[in-house]
């Protein structure tokens, strides 16, 4: 059922009829190590498979989504930079990789300048979009994978995109920031895009065994109701180690749980039926789904709720976190932890009563991490 392909593909040719218009997704959270290249990678590598064409945009100047999915930057003849800053063509930088129908757009550490570069250009925020204009066609998807920043990089990916996906890791601080990420979309949605939607938020290494994952879990579908993918990303050694060959986890192990789960999010995001799924009484907090298994925008939904709202909502979830937080903090770790400390969800030894037997089945789709098996093909 895998593809891999050996001989470089061409960029697609647009569709012929009739034509169809890609699906610009932005993948933001201004915190860094929440899951956002990991993200772009194995849901581009999913959709890939199933047969769409895909191009993921690396817009972070660490370039860890062009190296994800096998693109060295710096032997890349063109980057994103050349696009954005010296208006090469878009069609010159793109990459193929060893998923059949995906594409990278890769970046290298030049983009780190881009951000000051842009600030005098003319439509500095829209020279993403104008960039990508003329590919629209060739693409079912075009993913981009922001820097963990709110700067100009991600302005120009919030103007480009038709939606915008937030992963956010299942961890004390998973909040932090959201808000003011909303707050600026919605800035956007009223300025530059006003069809700007938020496509949902997606709880990434969820760690089984502790109830803190739980804890944030249950909060944050609390406060996003409806906003929030069923599918939830477990921590997993597989989808750590896969960006090291240069692969999505869909190719590199793609029976793993973390490749599982990315595959059900894509399916999700797809808007096709999960066959996995346990009852409907399980899955009440799904996003809309798309109208149908074409790669159309979802229909207007919930999700399409003024974000306003949203950023309150997480403004009281921030508000609320202190209680929350202290309720699962260690005794002797009342001060908020060091943003390099270890966290329970990385405790090899959990105390018995932090480590639930089960995952929470309150929302239907759990993959335990792998991590304690050291593996789970
Ligand atoms: N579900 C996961 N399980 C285990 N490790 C993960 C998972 N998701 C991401 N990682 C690892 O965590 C680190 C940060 O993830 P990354 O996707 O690069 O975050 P971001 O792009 O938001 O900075 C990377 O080393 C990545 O391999
Ligand atoms: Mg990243």
């Amino acid at each position: 059922m895998l593809t891999s392909v050996e001989e470089p593909q061409p960029i697609p040719a647009p569709a012929s009829s009739p034509p169809r218009v890609a699906r610009v997704i932005a993948i933001a959270n201004q915190k860094g190590g929440v899951g956002k290249s990991t993200t772009a990678v194995n849901l581009g590598g999913w959709l890939a498979l199933e047969d769409y064409r895909v191009l993921i945009v690396d817009l972070d100047p660490q370039a860890n989504a062009s190296t994800g999915v096998g693109v060295d930057p710096r032997r890349a003849p063109a980057t994103v930079y050349d696009v954005l800053v010296d208006e090469r063509q878009v069609e010159d930088a793109i990459e193929p990789t060893a998923v059949k129908g995906l594409f990278c757009l890769p970046s290298n550490i030049d983009l780190a300048g881009a951000e000051i570069e842009m600030v005098p250009m003319l439509s500095r925020e829209m020279r993403l979009k104008r960039a990508l204009a003329p590919i629209l066609e060739q693409f079912d998807f075009i993913l981009i994978d922001c820097p963990p920043s709110l700067g100009l990089l991600t302005v120009n990916a919030l103007v480009a995109a038709g939606e915008v996906l937030v992963p956010i890791q299942c961890e004390y601080y998973a909040l932090e920031g959201v808000g003011q990420l909303l707050k600026n979309v919605q800035l956007i949605r009223s300025s530059l895009n006003a069809g700007l939607r938020l496509a949902g938020i997606v709880l990434t290494m969820y760690d089984a065994r502790t109830k803190l994952a739980e804890e944030v879990e249950n909060q944050v579908r609390g406060h996003f109701s409806g906003r929030v993918f069923k599918s939830v990303i477990p921590r997993s050694v597989r989808l750590a180690e896969a960006p090291s060959f240069g692969q999505p986890a869909a190719l590199y192990d793609p029976k793993s749980k973390g490749a599982q789960a990315y595959r059900h999010l894509a399916l999700e995001v797809l808007g096709k039926p999960d066959p996995s799924a346990k009852s409907p009484a399980l899955a009440p907090t799904s996003v809309e789904p798309a109208r149908s298994a074409v790669a159309a925008p979802p229909a207007e939904g919930p999700a399409d709720a003024p974000m306003d709202t949203l950023a309150k909502a997480t403004e009281e979830f921030e508000a609320s976190r202190t209680s929350f937080r202290t309720s699962f903090l260690p005794e002797d770790e009342s001060e908020p932890r060091p943003d390099d400390g270890p966290t329970p969800a990385e405790d090899p030894h959990p105390a018995p009563d932090e480590a639930p037997p089960e995952a929470s089945t309150a929302y239907a789709h759990h993959y335990d991490g792998d991590h304690e098996r050291g593996g789970d093909a």
